[in-house]
């Protein structure tokens, strides 16, 4: 496999998709909600989604693509290469501010991300990654990230999974907020991984997610040292939605084993 002519491929595949996102906002956009009122997706996501998959299955018929609005295939197991993508994620940033939204894609082969990327579309900010060679912001090489004490930590989490709910009860990551410097919350998974990745904040959590939240992500993040795993400290599984937390070295450690180790 040539992975260094896919990682070109990609690349501007992304690029061509952001420019297309972003004049999209000259013409009407159709919101539509899909389980809950609240979780919204648009014609320009599924034309997105469309777009990606025409061109891969055009020019790489024996790749398998694992997209967020279902126009890709039917994925049952991590056999072969996987394109999985998330055209927009952050939908709701989309809608609702025209920015802090990310294309997300990650490229995995017989379940090991090879390549990852996160396109900060309104921003022009590329974050990309090739297995075991390193991760780059804007085409600068980020740094390998260092220890920091949660007392020390910015953490990106979603209000939501603050207050009660049925998954954890709400005191061990009220406690965990309690106890570190400050959080934050971006509403964009991908976005976030990238932020942790580019050491802008130390640790990015939530009780579900999908694999194409966070497969670009994950491999940016492991390229520089961040710990990716579900909230039970296992790798998070990639076939369906799991739980997740990405962090630096040791607060990783720190918040799973005092805060909310799953069992
Ligand atoms: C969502 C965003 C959001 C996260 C949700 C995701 P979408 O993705 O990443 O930040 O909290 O769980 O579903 O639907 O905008 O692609
Ligand atoms: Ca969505
Ligand atoms: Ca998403
Ligand atoms: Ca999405």
């Amino acid at each position: 496999m040539n992975w260094g002519a896919i990682d070109r491929y990609a690349k501007s595949l992304i690029k061509e998709a952001g420019h297309k996102i972003r004049i999209s906002f000259f013409s009407t956009i159709d919101v539509d909600s899909k389980a809950e009122a609240n979780d919204l997706v648009t014609n320009i996501d599924r034309e997105i989604e469309r777009f990606f998959i025409s061109r891969i299955k055009r020019d790489f018929p024996e790749h398998r693509i694992f997209g967020e609005e279902g126009f890709g295939d039917e994925i049952e197991s991590l056999d072969g290469v996987i394109w999985m993508l998330d055209p927009i994620d952050g939908t709701m940033n989309f809608v609702h501010q025209k920015r802090n939204f990310a294309i997300s894609l990650g490229i995995y082969a017989d379940g090991i991300g090879m390549l990852g990327y996160i396109y900060d579309v309104m921003n022009d900010d590329f974050y990309h990654a090739f297995k075991d060679e390193g991760a780059y912001f804007n085409d600068e090489r980020l740094p390998v990230l260092q220890e920091t004490p949660l007392a020390e930590a910015v953490i990106g989490v979603n209000a939501s999974w603050v207050a009660p709910n049925r998954r954890i009860e709400n005191g061990p990551i009220a406690d965990m907020v309690r106890h570190c410097r400050g959080t934050r919350s971006y509403g964009s998974a991908a976005i976030e991984l990238a932020y942790v990745s580019s050491g802008r904040i130390d640790a990015y959590l939530s009780l579900r997610l999908s694999p194409w939240d966070i497969a670009g992500g994950m491999v940016i993040a492991q390229e520089v040292g961040a710990v990716t795993t579900n909230l039970k400290g296992e790798q998070p599984h990639l076939l369906g939605q799991d739980t997740f937390i990405v962090a630096r070295p040791g607060l990783h450690d720190e918040i799973l084993r005092n805060y909310i180790k799953l069992k």
